[in-house]
């Protein structure tokens, strides 16, 4: 007798034995309602890789990027990162959202402080590390300026320096430039290039911007379905990006790029 196997396709992925992040057939489910709003999400993430995640609107991103930073439980399946589940990880986990959050009674250099305040550190090498990485993302003669006193890209910049600060090994960006102008964007997107290459550190950054995916990430995940409308979403597209790092803005104009990012807009339309 023959025996057919049917292995649903998101969940029949090879996982590579430096995967530091992993999600194995993750489902979540809001109760108040319910909603079923992903579906047999599974995730291979390699160490220091940096993996972007485009969709539309509603579909669900934040909803993965929160249980991810362990904020939320899967309701079925596991998320890891270096071995433990996402909600137990001992390894903190740096989180930029759109908008930057800093506290507006605080400095910069008081604000990029806090994570390692909440830690109990504040000796000469935690005050170093604040410095160090004040002057990685470009604000070095700002350290006593106030949130009011700054523009958007650079409130951004202070809320990338407080994520890294306490040197997380995971860092998750949910649309982090979503609310900038065309200019200051392109500009952080390279900034975030930088900083990236500057330290070990992996990168699952949410984005609505096709051409940003391509610009920074090593593969770009398309997320598709309709939770509002019975549909939950899952991945349904890994676009691996075969571009050379490092990677400038000029290769926008070029034909590989070009076709990178039809390929994610096909993806995301179907
Ligand atoms: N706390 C919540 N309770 C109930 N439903 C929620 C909650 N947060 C988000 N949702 C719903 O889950 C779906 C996915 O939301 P979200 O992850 O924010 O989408 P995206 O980030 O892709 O825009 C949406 O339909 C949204 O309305
Ligand atoms: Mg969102």
């Amino acid at each position: 007798m023959n025996v057919a196997f049917i292995i649903p396709h998101s969940s029949f992925i090879i996982f590579q034995m430096d995967a530091f992040l992993t999600a194995v057939q993750v489902e979540y489910i809001f109760e108040d309602g319910p909603l079923h709003v992903l579906t047999d999400i599974s995730l291979s993430v390699p160490a220091g890789a940096f993996v972007a995640l485009v969709g539309p609107s509603g579909v669900g991103k934040s909803t993965l990027l929160r249980l991810i930073a362990g904020l939320l439980r899967p309701s079925a399946g596991q998320i890891s990162i270096a071995n433990h589940p996402a909600h137990q990880s001992p390894n903190p986990v740096g989180l930029v959202f759109q908008r930057d959050n800093l506290m507006p009674w605080r400095t910069v250099t008081e604000n990029v402080r806090l994570p390692l305040e909440l830690q109990g550190k504040n000796d000469p090498s935690a005050r170093r590390r604040v410095q160090k990485m004040i002057d990685l993302v470009g604000l070095a003669g700002f350290e006593q300026n106030y949130p009011a006193q700054l523009s958007g890209g650079m409130a951004q910049r202070v809320a990338l320096a407080r994520a890294l600060v306490h040197e997380p090994p995971l860092l998750l960006l949910d649309e982090p430039f979503g609310a900038l102008d065309a200019l200051t964007r392109e500009r952080m997107g390279q900034e975030l290039l930088r900083i990236w290459q500057a330290m070990p550190v992996t990168v699952f950054m949410v984005t609505h911007s096709i051409s940003e995916a391509v610009l920074l990430a090593d593969e770009v995940l398309v997320m598709g379905g309709d939770p509002g409308n019975g549909r939950p979403a899952a991945i349904t597209h890994r676009i691996p990006i075969h571009l050379p790092r490092p990677r400038q803005f000029q290769m926008q104009s070029a034909a590989e790029f070009q076709r990178h990012a039809a390929a994610i807009r096909a993806a995301i339309q179907q």
